[in-house]
């Protein structure tokens, strides 16, 4: 009897020691769990090799991945983000950003394709304007005028690359030093550009530049978007909403008229939302100047910093892009000039508006127009732009 209570109390004894430990793993395996979930709440970037470009220069690819999955893709040549993923009303995380599979396609002619744009986004008439006094000439590299920073801008040089993990996003800072007169514009320019992808699915892009003369600058980005995830299909079915209450009219070559346009009762008023198609092929001068939209936007409260500037909706998807800004203005452009010769990811080729831009910049030819923002930057002063895309579902 004795033997049998020492036996079930030893049996007891043992009970509780496995009910002990495996209490202890329950609780180690939930530490782990934590681990690795906080681990997998980082941004994390990625980088590889992208090719060589024909002058032998090795081009990196980055990627940015937050919490969710969103995804963006960019190179050092240019600056240019190759792929944006962002999800569908369903979950689905799909490409929204034109690009090319490989590097020779990005050296080839090509429209600034997901580029960074400088010394100056936009056009300047006749490649001309003057500093003090001072008359500078840069390339005439569309028709007469000059466009995105001349014939090597900044979407053609290699930027240096620094990652940076941060606690709910992660950064690719590019930095580039434009030598004095290169393309034509003076000074010496140290310029930094940060990409930041938040958990948030939010995708900011600040820029600040510092020159060692006086000069002009208005830097952007020039990535085509189609929400759709679909590059086989237009963007015309899009809802734009757009805060202007004015526009930038231009003449026939796309040079600013000096005036500023009130959009009430034209095809650019997207004060309320609206389909591109709905106004896009309009009896309209300034439509047909553009071949379509390819205009600046007066964007409102210009003295409020960072405030919203437009966004764009996809129905079918779901996707919603909401665009906010520092910038006074903002060129929307409807991806008029593709034409159907570029190879598009996923097969296809890029048609005729295929993808739209929304370049948060200063009006175009403002070095020749004393009545816009002024674009000159002094030595001493440090230029300062910054721009959100936040991408969500409806
Ligand atoms: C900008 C210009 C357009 C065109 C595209 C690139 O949006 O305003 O006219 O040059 O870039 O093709």
């Amino acid at each position: 009897m004795k033997n049998i209570r020492k036996g079930l109390f030893a049996f007891a004894l043992m009970g509780f020691a496995l009910i002990f430990v495996q209490c202890k793993n329950e609780k180690k395996d939930e530490n782990n769990q934590a681990e690795d979930t906080a681990e997998n709440q980082k941004v994390l970037i990625k980088k590889s090799d992208f090719g060589t470009t024909p002058e032998g220069e090795l081009v990196e690819m980055f990627t940015l991945t937050n919490a969710g999955g969103m995804e963006v893709k960019v190179i050092t040549y240019g600056g240019r983000i190759t792929s944006l993923k962002a999800p569908d009303k369903i979950g689905n995380y799909e490409d929204v950003v034109l690009g090319f599979d490989s590097i020779e396609q990005y050296t080839k002619d090509n429209p600034y394709f997901g580029a960074l744009i400088g010394r100056y986004g936009n056009r300047i008439a006749q490649g001309r304007f003057s500093l003090d006094g001072e008359e500078y000439e840069l390339a005439q590299n569309n028709g007469e005028n000059h466009l995105h920073g001349g014939e090597k801008g900044f979407d053609k040089v290699i930027w240096n690359a620094t990652p940076e993990e941060g606690e709910n996003s992660s950064s690719l800072v590019l930095t580039y030093t434009s030598e004095d007169m290169e393309e034509g514009y003076p000074g010496k320019l140290d310029v930094t550009v940060t990409y930041t992808l938040f958990n948030d699915n939010s995708f900011d892009v600040n820029y600040e530049a510092t020159t060692d003369k006086k000069t002009v600058i208005n830097l952007t980005q020039h990535a085509y978007f189609n929400l759709s995830g679909d590059f086989s299909e237009t963007i015309l079915d899009h809802i734009i909403k757009i805060n202007a209450d004015k526009f930038v009219p231009v003449d026939e070559n796309l040079i600013p008229t000096g005036d500023l346009m009130d959009v009430e009762d034209t095809p650019f008023d997207f004060l309320e939302t609206k389909e591109v198609a709905e106004g896009i092929n309009a009896d309209n001068e300034q439509i047909q100047r553009g071949g379509g939209y390819d205009h600046n936007w007066v964007l409102n409260n210009q003295d409020s910093g960072m405030r919203f500037a437009a966004s764009a909706y996809e129905p079918e998807s779901g996707r919603f892009m909401e665009v906010y800004t520092d910038e006074p203005g903002m060129q929307f452009y409807t991806g008029n000039f593709l034409d159907g010769t570029l190879p598009a990811q996923g097969g296809g080729n890029y048609e005729k508006r295929t993808g739209f831009c929304f370049e948060t910049q200063h009006y175009p030819d403002s070095p020749n127009q004393e009545s816009f923002p002024s674009v000159v930057l002094e030595p001493g002063e440090t230029y300062v732009s910054n721009t959100s895309f936040k991408f969500s579902v409806k």
